[in-house]
């Protein structure tokens, strides 16, 4: 694996790929590499002949009182772990590189779908996470991308500012790679304490109970809204940002269900701000005696 540090490095690499006819497989990530990020990782090698994961904690989409400097980080981990899930390339530039003239005149504001939920508690967030996803398309070229639905938010306007900016890039959606106990992956997980450890289940459990009403026949969201936070508040140790069922494709706060829709969480929990999501199938009327099924993610 090369580990490259200049935009045109990478992109000089990337267009040497191509020009010998071999496809390019893009996995963006902030690092502290772990089993979510490897699958995206080993999903695009095994779906293009290269793959360049970037490593960049991209200050743009941390808000003024995020984060951004307690980012958990390991650089020598994440090359070891970036090279034996199958990447030929790691983009790991500095702030610098990426924001030659400081924080970027032009960004990439992906209006309504970045409006509800994350996007009420993180209003910067998208348009940090869009215009830095944006530079890397730009900067890598032709191929795929890939995102877990684990940020399933950020996974819908990112397939939305590809389809709209024309990135020749095809987006792919990747699921959610989870704990034995449910809780999903993610690099924030380390601040828990062994005693959040131990109840951040709950979150996954709030949207199991969620999909299971639908699948049971629920149409009004507000119930399974409400049934999710419920179980949610019964550990006094997360303080609920929200937990709602949306339009699978653009977020939006449904009226009444139908099709395939997503549940979607938020809660702190400590040092730790914590987001999950499913899928959820709500039956149609002909098979509404029948059992419905949703995918886990
Ligand atoms: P980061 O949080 O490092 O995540 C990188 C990619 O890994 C994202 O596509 C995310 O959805 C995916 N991922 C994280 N946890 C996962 C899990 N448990 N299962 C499956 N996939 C998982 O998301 C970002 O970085 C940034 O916002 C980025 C897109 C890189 C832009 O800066």
């Amino acid at each position: 694996m090369q580990v490259i540090t200049t935009a045109d490095g990478l992109a000089k690499a990337l267009d040497a790929e191509r020009a010998e006819g071999r496809t390019v497989g893009l996995v963006p990530t902030m690092g502290f590499l772990h089993a979510g990020h490897r699958s995206l990782i080993e999903r695009s090698a095994a779906e293009n002949d290269v793959t360049a994961v970037t490593l960049f904690v991209n200050p743009l989409q941390f808000g003024p009182t995020e984060d951004l400097a307690a980012y958990p980080r390991d650089a020598q981990g994440d090359q070891r772990s970036a090279a034996e899930a199958g990447a030929a390339y790691l983009f790991a530039p500095l702030v610098e590189e990426m924001y030659p003239g400081g924080a970027p005149l032009t960004t990439v504001d992906v209006a309504e779908i970045s409006e509800p939920l994350e996007g009420r508690s993180r209003p910067t967030h998208f348009a940090g996470v869009a215009t830095v996803v944006a530079k890397l398309f730009a900067i890598a070229g032709r191929g795929r991308a890939y995102f877990g639905e684990k940020d399933y938010q950020q996974l819908a306007v990112i397939r939305r500012m590809a389809a709209d900016l024309s990135f020749p890039i095809e987006v792919v959606g990747c699921p959610t790679v989870r704990e034995a106990d449910g809780l999903a992956l993610s690099s924030r997980n380390v601040y828990l304490t062994p005693d959040e450890r131990a109840v951040a289940p709950v979150l996954h459990e709030a949207l199991q109970r969620g999909r299971s009403l639908i699948e049971q026949g629920e149409r009004d969201p507000a119930v399974v809204n409400a049934a999710m936070r419920a179980h949610i508040e019964t550990e006094p140790r997360f303080t609920l940002d929200y937990a709602e069922v949306a339009d699978a494709v653009d977020l939006s706060a449904p009226t009444r269900l139908a099709g395939e829709v997503r549940l979607l969480v938020a809660a702190r929990l400590g040092r730790a701000r914590l987001i999950d999501n499913v899928q959820a199938v709500v039956p149609s009327a002909s098979s509404e005696s029948s059992a419905a099924s949703g995918a886990d993610h």
